[in-house]
């Protein structure tokens, strides 16, 4: 019989200890981790991302900033805005929110970015810390499958791990980060181009599904005993729902989950740790 890796519950824990930390931090007189994110333009799934954010740092206890600027804002606004808050001494943490327009080079505001603010961690100067073993920021989502790992205690040390998918937010990242010395698992990246997919995933002792393809990882693909983490969040149409839609992992739960040892769900997977690697992320920041 499988069993659930309750990203929900752990990630609520995980609050929980922030929260405490918190707390002490003010009862010595030390001010609070303060976030700033920059949403460009009113995306409805950036405003949600966002908007939750927020109450995520409300709900630990640190102090945020939301700065709005319209679609139309100029590239050069938008990085003059980032330089000024690089410059803040009032805050810990700084975000842009992505995707931006069209008419703005993402690469450009990364880089931006202080890599000391940088608690999304995607600026290259924390991507190529984190892919030589420094100290870094890691994005939040391969942060936060990392944590779900380590607090579920699964065994990662020679682990066959296969990760599906090759992004540069979680396939990559996540990638160097297992096979990093001390964690020690041996990793396959498997992606589009890869010959032979099914058969690769079929040898793993770990999948990491991070393609983007709902339902992708089916049975005949999961070796017994597999322990699964589902990386996507599809949104699919569900008439039968409030919104009209459901969020849809990368794997097809239903089929693949009796032949695992541990699975994440979708939702309550791994999409709670990635929200809550971010506030780690801004206490770290804060504690420098
Ligand atoms: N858009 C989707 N995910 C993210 C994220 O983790 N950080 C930022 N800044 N934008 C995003």
């Amino acid at each position: 019989m499988y069993q659930i890796i309750d990203g929900k519950k752990t990630a609520a824990e995980i609050r929980g200890e922030i929260a405490a930390e918190v707390a002490k931090m003010k009862a010595g007189g030390k001010r609070v981790p303060h976030l700033a994110a920059i949403l460009v333009g009113n995306d409805g799934g950036s405003e949600t991302y966002v908007a939750h954010k927020v109450r995520d740092c409300e709900e630990v206890g640190f102090r945020s900033t939301l700065l709005r600027m319209p679609a139309t804002v100029t590239e050069e606004e938008l990085l003059a805005k980032v330089s000024e808050l690089n410059d803040d001494p009032d805050l810990d943490g700084l975000i842009v929110q992505l995707p931006l327009p069209e008419h703005i080079r993402e690469s450009r505001v990364i880089e931006t970015i202080s890599p000391e603010k940088d608690v999304d961690g995607f600026h290259p100067v924390n991507v190529g810390r984190m892919a030589a073993g420094l100290p870094s920021f890691v994005s939040a989502t391969p942060a936060g499958i990392m944590e779900l790992l380590k607090r579920y205690n699964i065994p990662l040390k020679g682990a066959e791990c296969v990760v599906v998918g090759r992004s540069n937010i979680v396939g990559r990242p996540v990638s160097i980060l297992l096979s990093q010395k001390g964690v020690d698992a041996t990793v396959t990246v498997v992606h589009s181009r890869t010959r032979n997919i099914a058969e690769t995933i079929r040898k793993a002792d770990i999948i990491i599904a991070a393609i983007g393809q709902p339902g992708f990882i089916t049975a005949d693909m999961v070796k017994e005993g597999a322990v699964v983490v589902d990386v996507g969040t599809t949104r699919v149409e569900a008439p039968d729902t409030k919104a009209g839609w459901r969020l849809k992992g990368d794997v097809d739960f239903d089929s693949v989950a009796p032949r695992c040892s541990w699975i994440t769900p979708v939702p309550g997977g791994v999409g709670p740790m990635t929200r809550v690697s971010l506030l780690l992320n801004t206490l770290k920041a804060a504690g420098r």
